[in-house]
């Protein structure tokens, strides 16, 4: 498996104090942070957008992966890159032509990946995995923190890692101390996580267990 790494989720901490809560995640252990980025229209939800991650970028050095829940994701692939993100992830259900995103992310010189929703099957991103440095596999349905891990969503992390040992993959959606070893023990090596790293009494405890479950 690839190397752990552990992207809280900054949808779960104070959006008033964001340089902040991106620093104090860094310091309890975290590798990358997790942006989920909504427009309000892929998902019934409102985030944020580029001037965000331009302004944090003045305060970071750290890995911030964009996770884009947004319809037209090639809209934004630009003003993400400039603004100093370092992996745009956007949704297979929210583009027709995905090879031509994937290219034109990499052109820009940030990480591209594909993130899919529940309900979507693995086959169309099993086809544009070798040329992606991530694959999301969500446990949740896009749109909020907060909601309860799906386990049946395993099966394609399973046939992911089968087919690409070295892929980095990520779960987001629910994960916690419960259902932790279920999604690494499928394969994934990436995990996100924003309430039970953010609502706990030692984030840093939680990130670490992660970390030992991925490693183990
Ligand atoms: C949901 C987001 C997730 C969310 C995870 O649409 O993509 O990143 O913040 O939060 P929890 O861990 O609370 O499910
Ligand atoms: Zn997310």
């Amino acid at each position: 498996m690839p190397a752990a790494k552990i992207a809280p989720s900054l949808l779960s901490g104070d959006f008033a104090n964001l340089a902040s809560e991106c620093e104090r995640m860094v310091e309890l252990g975290a590798d990358y942070l997790h942006m989920d980025v909504m427009d309000g229209h892929f998902v019934p939800n409102l985030t944020i957008g580029a001037p965000v991650i331009k302004s944090l970028r003045q305060h970071t050095n750290a890995f911030l992966d964009c996770h884009m829940m947004v319809s037209n994701p090639e809209q934004w692939v630009d003003d993400f890159a400039k603004a100093g993100a370092n992996l745009y992830m956007f949704h297979i259900e929210a583009t027709e032509y995905p090879q031509a995103l994937i290219e034109k992310i990499h052109a820009t010189g940030m990480k591209a990946g594909i993130a899919i929703k529940p309900k979507t099957p693995v086959d169309a991103v099993l086809a544009l995995a070798e040329n992606l440095d991530m694959v999301l596999v969500m446990t949740v349905e896009p749109g909020f923190g907060g909601q309860k891990f799906m386990p049946e969503c395993m099966s394609k992390v399973v046939a992911l890692r089968r087919a690409f040992p070295e892929l980095d993959i990520q779960v987001d959606g629910g994960i916690d101390l419960t259902n932790i070893d279920v999604a690494t023990t499928a394969g994934a090596n990436v995990i996100v996580a924003g309430t039970s790293i953010f609502k706990a009494d030692s984030p840093r405890d939680v990130i670490g267990t992660f970390r030992n479950s991925i490693e183990a």
